[in-house]
């Protein structure tokens, strides 16, 4: 029935529809369970969201509790008791930030976050900052703003015509293959060239849109030390807004429970989803300012406020969701386990690195980037013309993991509550693959 009638996202369906494909019917623990019974190790962490793997926990039952009593109601002139409780608790966690702005997945964050910053300037009267500053392989989504800020011509070429701002590009601090041989020369280098941009651009842009930490979709690219300050003190420096997007890296992707905290960076509009729920509700939040927010307020006819919202704004589900996976954060300790997890995932990688193949590991928290590479020339396909992507995939199902890698780079990217136990499986099953990619090269 998937065959008939399913269609899949990011896929040659004409491929998929020759594939097995595995149906999951059930969660258990870490694995995911599909009609015959097979367990797989969920090594995706479900796309980036999964934090406390499968099944009945205090998430779960607060979600029920919350069905019971309400279901949805709109924000668009109600308030609801959910969606308030989390966004003090939001505004707590966040430094700096003082309204929250719901949605219901990354991509809409985005989209309010640059409408938001457009709005703002004109507000201001300062209409002719519309355009925007965004990294070389950043990524924010799929809808139209988030596809014009994270253009990828493979991705998105066909779209084109839909993608409206004007985006400037600021070179991405990714070391290998820079030329540079430090993390710090090569930040110095792209800082500099950052402001250069700025200094002749800033007064037409509205803000820069980066992710906070480090790019996962990207390739794991980390950011160096101080990088993150510094572009957002230029942000300063030039007037333009910082919008930060922590939709991957926030709520401990990298170790921190905010990252922008960690990275010394004042953002003006912050955006989280993904594991703000624990991965079990699809929510998002657009977090701003004080002097964001104060700026759409006047009369009514002035018409200064934010024209944005969707039929699911603020469900009271995903904001008890997300209520009680923060207080499950506290009460395991997730961030210290997630450090630890973190120093066992630095100490398999090492044995990683040992393949000629691995030309670059990037690594930070629960969060790593093994980049294929043969001859210096990064590895598509392997001798029997077999796709890298697909024989990871094929591999890992094989031995009850699920891998999914992004183009050659092997992604490490587990439910950031995985116990030892299973971190070894799945850092045992990332190296059995590289020693079969290492003798199938072409
Ligand atoms: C950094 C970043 N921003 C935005 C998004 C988009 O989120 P969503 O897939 O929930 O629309 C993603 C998704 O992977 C992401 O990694």
């Amino acid at each position: 029935m998937d065959k008939s009638y399913v269609w899949h996202p990011y896929t040659q369906m004409s491929d998929w529809n020759r594939w097995d494909n595995r149906v999951i019917v059930r969660g258990q623990g870490f694995y995911l369970v599909d009609t015959s019974g097979k367990k797989y190790l969920d090594g995706t962490a479900s796309m980036w969201c999964n934090v406390w793997g499968h099944g009945r926990n205090e998430v779960v039952e607060a979600m029920r509790e919350q069905l019971k009593s309400l279901q949805h109601s709109t924000l668009f002139g109600l308030a609801n008791e959910s969606s308030t409780r989390l966004a003090e608790k939001m505004v707590k966690l966040a430094k700096g930030m003082q309204k929250v702005f719901y949605t219901d997945n990354g991509s809409t964050a985005i989209e309010a976050a640059i409408k938001m910053a457009l709005q703002y300037w004109l507000n201001k009267g300062r209409p002719e900052k519309k355009e925007f500053l965004s990294l070389d392989h950043g990524y924010h989504g799929d809808t139209v703003g988030a596809m014009s800020l994270g253009y990828i011509e493979k991705f998105f070429g066909a779209y084109k015509p839909l993608l409206a701002p004007k985006v400037h590009k600021l070179p991405s601090p990714k070391l290998y293959g820079s030329g540079f041989d430090s993390h710090s020369a090569l930040a110095e280098q792209c800082i500099e060239q950052a402001e250069n941009i700025l200094r002749k651009n800033a007064s037409r842009c509205a803000a820069l849109v980066m992710e906070s930490g480090a790019q996962i979709a990207g390739g794991a690219v980390i950011y160096p030390a101080g990088y993150q300050r510094q572009l957002s003190e230029l942000c300063k420096k030039y007037d333009v807004l910082l919008i930060l997007d922590e939709i991957a890296t926030g709520f401990g992707r990298l170790g921190n429970m905010v990252e922008y905290v960690a990275q010394k960076s004042s953002p003006d509009i912050v955006c989280f989803g993904k594991a703000l729920t624990g991965g079990y509700f699809p929510l998002a939040v657009t977090m701003a300012t004080k002097s964001v927010f104060d700026a759409f307020l006047g009369d009514c006819s002035q018409n200064k406020q934010l024209y944005h919202g969707h039929t699911f704004t603020g469900h009271p589900v995903g904001c008890a969701a997300a209520l009680a996976n923060i207080e499950l954060y506290k009460k395991r300790g997730l961030i210290l386990q997630i450090r630890e997890s973190g120093k066992y995932i630095a100490a398999r990688l090492r044995e990683c690195k040992t393949f000629d193949v691995a030309a670059d590991v990037r690594h930070k928290g629960m969060l790593a980037g093994i980049e294929l590479a043969s001859g210096g020339k990064p590895v598509l396909s392997l001798r029997n013309g077999e796709k890298i992507g697909y024989f990871v995939m094929q591999e890992s199902l094989k031995r009850g993991v699920h891998l999914r890698s992004l183009g050659n780079i092997m992604m490490v990217i587990p439910p950031l509550a995985m116990d030892m136990r299973n971190l070894r499986k799945l850092m045992d099953t990332h190296l059995e693959i590289l020693r079969k990619v290492e003798t199938s090269l072409p």
